[in-house]
């Protein structure tokens, strides 16, 4: 149904879990998707997991966070591709990385910074430098990746007692949110657009009694598949979406329904 017809699609974090099903099915419906990570072996992992690479793919390691890095990066890929119609901004921090405790009375602030630096300073670095190819061209799309947790709070009854889900996961997804909405009303008079979509949580190997737990929270009774997203992402790409702009999607199962 959706075709992205050689559309060149920008994902950042595009070799993690979400990132690289986004890759997929970006390619799949014809359009081109160009990965930003600074993780050189979720890249090679990734390449290597696509069964065939050729022309219509490409991956630059960077780091979104470092200003420099992005703007030629940007450069590069714009003098390579002559255009870019779609951003996704996706890269998250990851929470497996060690600090001490997420118990917010000793929250540290190194990862507070951390957090905020990937997901909403690294964010703006990225759509500054690809919006000002955007308006040169007179179009392009946004596609912010918030959460539920973008919606709602974390429920932390969910979590033990150490590894509670942290203050500022939900500062930052909320933040996108604002943040998509800002873009949607600033860049509007230049054909851009930009929306948000909150996923809920995807199933990936979580223990047993967390995947019992969270499901009751759930009205469908289960966390999202990797490929449930499959759907709204290409729509989000596709010129189906033209007249949407400043939009929050949440496809979450229902979680944020009662
Ligand atoms: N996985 C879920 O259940 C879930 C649910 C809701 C929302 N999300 C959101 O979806 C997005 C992707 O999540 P995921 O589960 O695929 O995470 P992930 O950790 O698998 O992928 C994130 C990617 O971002 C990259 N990254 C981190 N810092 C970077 C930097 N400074 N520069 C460039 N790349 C950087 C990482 O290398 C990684 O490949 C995140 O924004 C996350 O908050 C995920």
């Amino acid at each position: 149904m959706f075709n992205l017809k050689s559309k060149i699609i920008l994902i950042t974090g595009g070799a993690g879990l979400l990132g690289s099903r986004m890759v997929q099915t970006i390619q799949k419906h014809g359009g081109i998707p160009i990965v930003l990570d600074n993780d050189q072996k979720k890249i090679d992992k990734l390449k290597k997991n696509l069964k065939k690479i050729n022309h219509s793919l490409a991956f630059y390691k960077v780091d979104i966070t470092k200003k420099n890095q992005v703007k030629n990066t940007i450069n590069k890929i714009y003098k390579n591709f002559k255009k870019i119609d779609c951003l996704i901004n996706n890269a998250g921090f990851n929470p497996k990385m060690s600090f001490k405790s997420n118990k917010f009375e000793n929250f540290s602030l190194e990862q507070w910074n951390k957090e905020i630096q990937i997901s909403l300073t690294g964010s703006l670095i990225v759509t500054q430098e690809v919006v000002k190819k955007m308006i040169n061209q007179k179009n392009g799309n946004i596609i912010n990746i918030s959460s539920d947790l973008g919606i709602i709070a974390p429920n932390q009854y969910l979590y033990e007692k150490n590894n509670k889900k942290p203050v500022s996961y939900s500062v930052v997804k909320h933040g996108v949110i604002g943040f998509s909405k800002y873009l949607a009303t600033y860049l509007a008079e230049y054909n851009i657009r930009s929306n948000t979509l909150c996923p809920g949580g995807i199933s990936n190997n979580q223990p047993k009694k967390f995947l019992n737990k969270i499901r009751k929270l759930i009205p469908l009774n289960r966390m999202a598949k990797i490929n449930d997203y499959d759907g709204i992402i290409l729509y989000l790409c596709s010129d189906y979406s033209s007249y949407m702009t400043g939009s929050t999607i949440v496809c979450d199962g229902g979680r944020t329904s009662w």
